[in-house]
């Protein structure tokens, strides 16, 4: 999909479809209103004119998530039309900040950017399985703008346009099959992003490579499945001189089946999802190099299966990790933190960030306590939590901060181990999760380290917003924006 940036009376565009936006339902100056009135059109409606080649959609500011959700709507409704090109209203900054001013800049950058990722995001379709597939055929889109020059109109569209397409290429791996999506895979597709970009370097290593680092934790996981674990660690560095180096890592699932701690038949259905923060750390690698941003960017991805057999791994275990702690196993199905505990010790050795963020599908009870629409933000830095949500919400992600408190510490004490890896019975498992993370967390990396519970959000049942049933790339964007605007 390509962003064209146009004047406003251009006669000579022609687009195949014309949106438009109904702002606080004045319907004062529509040439349709009769006929939008006539269709009963309310509040946040959308109303198509296929006769006319227009669709309106209600809209009550033009801030950059409202646009991203005018967009999706509107696309809902012409996705699939045999049409090659639209053009959207004209953008101009609101009547509260002063044109021509800095904040008024900002205010048209932010939407032409949201625009963008709101076409992008909307148009993916996952549909390698299908026989008959009907992807999206919009090609161009045009925007005329006011209160900013084209270039940096353009640029604005160019940006959006490459953050949703590394959301849109987490969606594909996250939605993958799990007999196709294996570690393996997952190592191909990393070396593929360093082949890609020149200043992307992919490094993955085998079993062998774990076993010699201790990173017996991870390796316990993985130890009844026919597809051997990958760590994979992948990195952008900018050409000039880089601001801060920061380190993400990814819980890597490509199936949990639970372990011997089998999962039931309804929750084991959609666990190929549970490879989401590693697919969203790639993403961001993707998008780091897109942007060219001025950061270090490192990806460490933990990629297994967790599955049963003989060989399985087993509850009453103990694990000696790459830190040296000592894990009893009380539960199989409580794998990604034994997986993300020796890829963030590891990080924390081999990477050495400034910052030291890991994105997981990690507990149930995230999903129970937040839903499907936020993630966790859990730490010991709460003005870095706080800045992390203020920031990256501007991308239209949700999180929400989860505070640890000196109660929950004694939980997940063992009786014969360091820790023991879940608290049978307790309420407040999203935060006993990050406890459990937080003893791999060295002194020096408390103030550094954030835990993103991305469970609810990473993998939807139904089509929300811009974001399709199955995957949706979660963490992407919000790390993005996190990054951009710091
Ligand atoms: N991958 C799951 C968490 C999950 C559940 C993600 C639902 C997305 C949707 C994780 O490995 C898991 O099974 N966690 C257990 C932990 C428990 C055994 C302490 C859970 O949440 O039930
Ligand atoms: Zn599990
Ligand atoms: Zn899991």
């Amino acid at each position: 999909m390509n962003f064209k940036v146009i004047d406003r009376d251009a006669t000579h565009v022609r687009p195949d479809y014309e949106i438009r936006f109904i702002i606080d339902d004045d319907l004062t100056n529509c040439t349709d209103r009769e006929l939008l009135k006539f269709q009963g059109f309310e509040t946040g409606a959308v109303c198509d004119l296929p006769s006319a080649r227009r669709v309106y959609v209600s809209i009550k500011n033009s801030e950059p998530e409202t646009l991203r959700i005018a967009i999706s709507k509107v696309m809902k409704k012409i996705a699939t039309y045999n049409i090659k090109s639209v053009k959207m209203p004209h953008i101009s900054a609101s009547a509260t900040s002063q044109g021509g001013t800095e904040a008024a800049m900002e205010e048209i950058v932010s939407a032409l950017s949201a625009i963008a990722e709101g076409f992008v995001l909307s148009s993916y379709s996952f549909d390698q399985y299908k026989s008959n597939p009907k992807p999206c055929k919009i090609e161009e889109v045009y925007v005329s703008v006011s209160g900013c020059d084209k270039m940096t109109a353009e640029a604005a569209l160019k940006r959006g346009k490459k953050i949703a397409e590394a959301t849109n290429y987490v969606r594909d791996i996250v939605n993958e099959i799990p007999e196709v999506y294996t570690p393996q895979r997952m190592a191909e597709d990393a070396q593929k992003l360093a082949e890609e970009y020149f200043n992307v370097k992919c490094q993955d290593y085998s079993r062998d490579y774990l076993k010699a680092q201790d990173m017996n934790a991870f390796l316990a996981v993985n130890q009844s499945s026919p597809n051997d674990p990958k760590l994979i660690h992948l990195t952008y560095k900018p050409n000039g001189e880089a601001k801060k180096k920061i380190c993400f890592v990814g819980k890597g699932l490509t199936y949990d089946s639970g372990g011997l701690s089998l999962k039931p038949t309804a929750s084991m259905l959609t666990m190929k999802a549970d490879k989401s923060g590693a697919a969203a750390a790639m993403g961001i690698i993707k998008a780091a190099a897109e942007l060219e941003l001025p950061y270090e960017v490192h990806a460490v991805l933990g990629a297994t299966e967790n599955m049963i057999g003989s060989s399985a791994y087993k509850p009453d275990d103990v694990l000696r990790t790459h830190s040296g702690v000592t894990v009893e196993v009380n539960n199989t199905d409580a794998e990604g933190r034994l997986v993300l505990c020796d890829c963030l010790s590891w990080a924390q050795v081999e990477v050495q960030p400034d910052y030291l963020i890991d994105m997981a599908t990690l507990t149930g009870a995230c999903v129970v306590g937040l839903g499907d629409y936020t993630s966790g933000v859990i730490g010991n830095n709460y003005d870095l939590q706080m800045e992390f949500k203020k920031v990256a919400e501007l991308s239209g992600e949700n999180y929400t901060i989860l505070e640890f408190n000196d109660h929950l510490r004694p939980l997940i004490d063992s009786k014969i181990a360091d820790v023991r890896n879940s608290v049978p019975g307790a309420m407040g498992g999203a935060l006993t999760a990050g406890l459990f993370l937080d003893k791999f967390i060295k002194d020096e990396y408390k103030d550094k380290w954030l835990h993103l519970d991305i469970a609810g959000p990473a993998y939807v049942g139904d089509a929300w917003g811009y974001n399709p049933a199955g995957g949706t790339g979660a963490g992407v964007r919000g790390c993005i924006y996190w990054m951009l605007n710091r």
